[in-house]
């Protein structure tokens, strides 16, 4: 590290901050990886220890034979074979998910769900694309068993094109099962992120004559699979027998539209268990949405509650205060 950003005397700015935090993690490589290709891989060793993979693997099936009434078969996949759900619509008419089961909402399916929120490898990262008032726009779960279906390409950014080159939008993947191209893993034009704009036409096919560009990226379950919102991404079918389950923690600037609307929503044990940053993440310094004069202001004030907590853990001055308070 230079001299210059040593500098004691010079207040630290969130890019400092957050190059600490990279350097802690040993994370320089991926976030090389990240900026030239737009997604990168960080390994299970530094992504999940202390046995997360496992942990959320075991949860989420817990959560699929609680609301669809049959355990998973990771073996064989045949409980998710040739899955249509609320998605098939998305194929083009070949009669099945390109995604599989989406459950949604996971947060509130127990507390290993808001330790991968909190996990300070994923926290790094999206401060590193989104910046320390990132919030979560939703945590969901992409189950998929062998299925004829390859999701088209598309950006995570919900704009229209031009997207800015900053990312607006990051998406954090739990890989929780191997991934690779027979296993229906995920699809990336690598540098994409560098054109700010969404795919069009013949260029979002992923497969046999689809976009050249695409690849398939190969990884161990328990790595966490990051994309700039940018990025160009889909998935291959998969031909294996098995289920292919995966974690997306999409996470957006405060200012975006998030998926999931979780002002007001969070039970007070939950924040009261977790750091103050949890409550930021889990949208609760938004103030935005309000219905009426009385509401806007009672919003604010509860925003402002939870803001000022996070502000005076951390240091106003490095996370970027004003676009907290905006
Ligand atoms: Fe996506």
């Amino acid at each position: 590290m230079s001299e210059a950003i040593q500098d004691d005397s010079v207040i630290q700015t969130p890019l400092q901050k957050v190059w600490e935090e990279i350097a802690e993690h040993g994370l320089e490589g991926c976030i090389a990886e990240l900026d030239a290709y737009g997604y990168t891989v960080i390994p299970p060793d530094l992504a999940t220890p202390d046995g997360l993979c496992e942990r959320l693997l075991e949860a989420v099936l817990d959560v699929a034979e609680s609301r669809n009434g049959i355990r998973p078969d990771l073996e064989t996949g045949s409980t998710h074979k040739g899955f249509k759900g609320r998605f098939h619509a998305l194929a083009g008419g070949k009669g099945d998910s390109p995604i599989g089961d989406l459950m949604q909402s996971l947060l509130f399916e127990g507390q290993v769900f808001e330790e991968a929120l909190m996990n300070p490898v994923l926290l790094t990262m999206a401060s590193y694309l989104c910046g320390y008032s990132v919030v979560l726009s939703s945590m969901g779960c992409f189950m998929k068993g062998p299925n004829v279906s390859t999701f088209a390409l598309h950006s995570d950014t919900p704009l229209p094109s031009p997207l800015t080159p900053h990312a607006l939008v990051c998406n954090l993947t739990y890989v929780l099962t191997e991934f690779n191209r027979e296993n229906g893993s995920t699809a990336f034009v690598p540098g994409s992120h560098k054109w700010c704009r969404s795919p069009e036409g013949a260029e979002t096919k992923v497969g046999d004559g689809g976009n050249p560009k695409a690849v398939a990226v190969e990884c161990p379950a328990g790595s966490l699979l990051c994309w700039h919102g940018n990025t160009w991404h889909g998935a291959f079918n998969r031909t294996a027998p098995g289920l292919r389950v995966s974690i997306p923690v999409y996470m957006s600037r405060p200012y975006i539209r998030t998926q999931e609307g979780l002002v007001g929503e969070i039970p007070e044990e939950m924040l009261e268990r977790n750091p103050p940053r949890f409550a930021i993440l889990a949208q609760q310094g938004i103030a935005y949405g309000y219905k009426s004069q009385d509401d806007s202001v009672a919003r604010g004030m509860r925003a402002f509650k939870y803001t000022k907590a996070y502000t005076d853990e951390q240091d106003a001055l490095t996370i970027g205060v004003q676009s907290l308070y905006s």
